[in-house]
């Protein structure tokens, strides 16, 4: 556009919003007062970024928005992956952007991957839960609610050249109902131009193939329909990303400089960079907050308040009732309750009568060893009456012996005491 346009335009556009009093009233009036209403407003965008540690995600956003996001590198040794979220304000003419970009940190570092994509959508449903609260809330504020739903996760691919790892088709399977997924090959200055070709055919085979559901770039709208078919065709996006600025010809431009030559970021032969901030940024960014709220938001919604028992009444069926809803459910609750209490209760009696069954064996098995030592100790008790009575006789025996000695010794003596007297008798006689 000329600049003479570029003014003329302006001046239109300044002309019909100023609408002076008295002057042309109309409702053509309304997608002004619209417009006016979301810059005071701002908007909110949030971007999930999930790839491999070190695959590029923090320079590809730096490169995205220009600016330079203080992110700290992730070590390769997390437990588990985690989400970082950090939200950053940018001001561009007299639009305010509050962007939050979320690190899946860690992921694909773990040696069990299993899970590596639960924290991720743990963390959108946390997200969607929020705003439902917040709907469900008496007084609620939407307007100046932080609205932190992910509107794009983009999804880091590995420039392996081969094919998706199974981490890459599972995690995006998992994700692909509950956010918009933009697959893009990371670091794509690796892989030469023949094999990337190869490999963005064989990627979107393989999705199609595992039923993965990737974004697709809206062909309802006239004005960006034919821009966004082709760009529908040149997914996985291939992007280099960079904050360097190299001088090519007279002009600084974002590249990286190698040994052999130069990759330009914003070089569309080079890769897909400026495609990928086309659609994402200035073409699709406000169908990516549309989808996220009517698709994947409204399916967590259906899904949460049929789980609390709502449900649409249909046909000629009575309204709705949220009393009645609420009785029901509260009904529900309350004999899951006691169906529990009861079950606990059970449960109770058949741990008592075990822990008595247990007991009364044990008091068996004491008994037994009781009689057992008792009958032990009585034997002992008589072998030892037994030995006191032999004692006593050997003692009784000993003492009549002993008697009987002593007898002896006196007879003994008595005899040899009146021998001498004999003697000298006899000898006095002689
Ligand atoms: P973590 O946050 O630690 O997971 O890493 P990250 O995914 O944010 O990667 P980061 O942007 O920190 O880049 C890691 C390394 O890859 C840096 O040395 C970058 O210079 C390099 N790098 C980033 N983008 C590209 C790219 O497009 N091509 C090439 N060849 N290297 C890149
Ligand atoms: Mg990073």
């Amino acid at each position: 556009m000329a600049a003479t346009d570029l003014e003329r335009f302006s001046n239109a556009e300044l002309e019909s919003r100023n609408l002076p009093l008295g002057g042309h009233v109309g409702f053509d009036s309304l997608p002004d007062q619209l417009v006016s209403k979301s810059v005071t407003q701002g908007f909110s965008f949030n971007i999930l970024c999930v790839g491999e540690t070190g695959i590029g995600k923090s320079t590809l956003m730096n490169t995205l928005f220009n600016t330079t996001f203080e992110t700290e590198e992730a070590s390769h040794h997390e437990e588990c992956v985690r989400l970082r979220p950090q939200t950053y304000s940018l001001q561009e003419s007299n639009v305010q952007l509050k962007l939050t970009v979320v690190d899946a940190v860690g992921f694909g570092d773990q040696i069990n991957k299993d899970e590596s994509y639960r924290p991720i959508v743990d963390y959108i449903d946390a997200q969607f839960e929020n705003y439902l609260q917040e709907e469900l809330k008496i007084r609620r504020s939407l307007f100046d609610y932080h609205d932190t739903r992910i509107h794009v996760c983009l999804y880091f691919i590995t420039p392996t050249g081969h094919s998706l790892k199974s981490l890459d088709l599972v995690t995006m399977k998992k994700l692909d109902s509950k956010v918009n997924i933009i697959p893009i090959i990371a670091k794509a200055d690796t892989i030469s131009k023949s094999e990337l070709h190869k490999f963005k055919i064989k990627i979107m085979g393989e999705l199609v193939s595992n039923g993965v559901q990737i974004y697709q770039f809206p062909t309802d709208d006239e004005a960006v329909a034919e821009i966004n078919a082709v760009m529908n065709a040149h997914l996985p996006f291939a992007v280099v990303g960079s904050t360097e600025e190299v001088k090519v010809g007279n002009k600084l431009v974002r590249a990286r400089q190698y040994p052999w030559g130069v990759v330009q970021v914003e070089n569309e032969n080079h890769c897909d960079f400026v495609k990928l901030r086309e659609m994402l940024i200035r073409v699709n960014m406000e169908d990516l907050r549309e989808q996220t709220h009517s698709r994947h938001y409204e399916l967590y919604r259906r899904c949460k308040l049929e789980e609390m028992g709502f449900q649409d009444s249909e046909g000629d069926s009575q309204p709705f009732s949220l009393q009645e809803t609420y009785e029901a459910k509260r009904k529900e609750f309350l004999s899951e309750l006691q169906r529990k209490e009861e079950e606990m209760r059970q449960m109770f009696v058949n741990k008592v009568k075990e822990t008595e069954l247990e007991l009364k064996e044990k008091e068996r098995e004491l008994h037994e060893k009781f009689e057992h030592l008792k009958r032990v100790h009585q034997e002992e008790k008589r072998r030892v009456e037994e030995k006191r009575q032999e004692l006593e006789e050997e003692t009784s025996a000993f003492t009549r012996r002993k008697a009987a000695v002593e007898a002896l010794q006196s007879q003994a003596f008595h005899a040899t005491s009146q021998q001498p007297l004999r003697k000298d008798k006899d000898k006095k006689k002689s």
